[in-house]
């Protein structure tokens, strides 16, 4: 199934990860960024129904000049932990200058592709990246861009930037967690289900950890 997966990836197509049991116990769809096009954000927003994110590394993320929400609002004396024990990932919401609104489909794969794009840039050239992302992105948008811990978390986060990282992509995925129709999360079971019928390889956290 690990290779099913590298190869789905590699090829722009959808894999799904559930965290583990101790933690959200969530199915997340991941796709890498630049094969993101507005069908896709639609399929997603009908069938996903989570929230739709970017996920780069915090190490990306600081250089694009951004840095975690939570220690903002810890500052204020707010609480940001969430009731399984982790920081949030989120590290800002941004649109694309090219976008109308920013929430639209077309519009967040816009955002989704022109951030994997200053992402590659980051990993060659720190200073011009944050240079293009202050010049053509705005804050606060739609598209929220989360930051990776690994190997200090292990949030969906962080287990798809490993599945980037073990496919040989850039840090530069896209993730929804799939919700489904009982007013809770997707169960396990009804994911396997779902991924079997669209033929979509779903691993497992700890499958995933072993790759890091
Ligand atoms: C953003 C989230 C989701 O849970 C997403 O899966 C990423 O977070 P985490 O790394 O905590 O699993 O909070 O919708
Ligand atoms: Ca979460
Ligand atoms: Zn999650």
């Amino acid at each position: 199934m690990i290779e099913e997966a590298l190869k789905a990836l590699r090829q722009g197509r959808l894999v799904m990860i559930y965290d583990g049991d101790g933690r959200e116990a969530e199915v997340d769809y991941v796709v890498r960024a630049d094969a993101v096009t507005p069908d896709l954000v639609h399929w997603l927003r009908k069938n996903a129904g989570g929230l739709l994110c970017f996920a780069t590394t915090y190490q990306v993320g600081k250089a694009l000049g951004l840095d975690f929400l939570s220690d903002l609002y810890k500052a204020k004396g707010f609480q940001t932990k969430a009731p399984y024990g982790d920081d949030p990932a989120f590290m800002g919401y941004v649109n694309h200058v090219k976008t109308k609104t920013g929430v639209r489909d077309v519009d967040k794969a816009v955002t989704i592709n022109e951030l994997a794009r200053v992402v590659s840039l980051a990993l060659k050239d720190p200073e011009r990246a944050r240079e293009e992302f202050v010049n053509n992105f705005y804050l606060p948008g739609h598209v929220p861009v989360l930051g990776g811990r690994i190997g200090a978390r292990w949030g969906h986060t962080e287990l798809s930037l490993i599945l980037a990282q073990a496919a040989g992509l850039p840090p530069a995925v896209v993730i929804i967690e799939a919700l489904g129709d009982s007013r809770e999360a997707m169960s396990l079971a009804e994911a396997k289900r779902l991924a079997d019928a669209l033929g979509i390889p779903l691993l497992t956290g700890e499958e995933v950890k072993a790759l890091a």
